[in-house]
């Protein structure tokens, strides 16, 4: 490869890796600032498998939230977390290890809409976990049913997902029109909820459960890095808003982004995140 291609690959790579940081930021602020809701779905489906699982598999793992939060839930259980990103997975074991779980946590970097991680023992998993990671497949189908097939008769599959993005401020800021953050949610927020039991029931599972989870946090109960998490969730949302806003909304939005005013999204104590998750659990029969 010549010299200029090989840049280009370097930079490439680089805005990769520079891509999965933000994202793995965004992740593990979410599920720290959401960690009653999976403190809510983990003890759900710990009733819902018996016995207790001893292989569990995380589909499209990213930094590992699912990975973790499952390890603790089941102390004795081994986990694998399958992502296609190094950086995701570097993350991931740094994680584990600041957790104390890294004995029991596996990494595996495959492409999942090329082939399917064989379990270490070549035994079955007792229990799956795809959180906001089916909409990332190619061919839904195929994975579902490759797990399916990997899944022990019985053993569940936990998808989740967010049916909307993350939101944070009041109604009215006091920087600029109130209003603000509905009208940015309308111009960049415009797919409909993933929805997943038909595709689960095709692929030959049985669908148990389909719930939502309505999640409304304020400052005390969503703890301190709230104000992050918004400031992080927004910005993102800063970046594909240029040219949709209107240009009194974009200033106010970059008032409320600047980390050093009072006013700011950093700072401010009438945050609260509102958002909703769908769980699916879909049981091999
Ligand atoms: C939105 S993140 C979700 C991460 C994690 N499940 C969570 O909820 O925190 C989606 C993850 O899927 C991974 N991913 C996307 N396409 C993939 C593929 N074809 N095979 C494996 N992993 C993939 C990405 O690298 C990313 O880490």
């Amino acid at each position: 490869m010549d010299s200029f291609r090989n840049a280009q690959k370097h930079a490439g790579h680089e805005r990769a890796s520079g891509a999965d940081a933000a994202m793995a930021e965004l992740l593990e602020l979410d599920a720290e600032v959401l960690s009653p809701y999976l403190t809510n779905v983990t003890s759900r489906l710990a009733d819902l498998l018996d016995p207790v699982p001893a292989r569990v598999l995380d589909l499209g793992s990213g930094p590992g939230t699912g990975s973790l939060a499952l390890a603790r839930r089941f102390p004795d259980a081994s986990v694998t977390a399958v992502d296609v990103s190094p950086q995701m997975l570097h993350r991931l074991r740094e994680r584990a290890a600041a957790h104390g779980v890294a004995g029991r946590v596996r990494t595996v970097e495959t492409n999942l809409d090329e082939q399917w991680p064989q379990a270490a023992d070549g035994q079955p998993y007792d229990l799956m976990w795809a959180a906001a990671f089916l909409h990332h497949l190619t061919d839904p189908h195929r994975t579902l049913t490759q797990a399916l097939a990997h899944l022990r008769p019985g053993g569940l599959l936990a998808v989740g997902e967010m049916d909307f993005f993350p939101r944070f401020l009041p109604e009215d800021t006091g920087v600029g029109r109130p209003g603000l953050e509905a009208r940015l949610h309308a111009v960049t927020n415009t797919r409909p909820p993933h929805e997943w039991t038909d595709q689960l029931t095709g692929a030959g599972f049985t669908v148990d459960e389909r719930r939502p989870f309505v999640i409304r946090l304020d400052h005390t109960t969503a703890g301190p890095a709230l104000n992050r998490y918004a400031q992080v969730c927004l910005a993102k949302l800063r970046l594909h808003a240029e040219g949709l806003l209107e240009a009194d909304d974009l200033a106010a939005l970059d008032a409320l982004l600047d980390e050093t005013r009072p006013h700011g999204i950093a700072r401010r104590r009438d945050l609260t995140v509102r958002t909703t998750r769908t769980l699916w659990v879909a049981r091999r029969p």
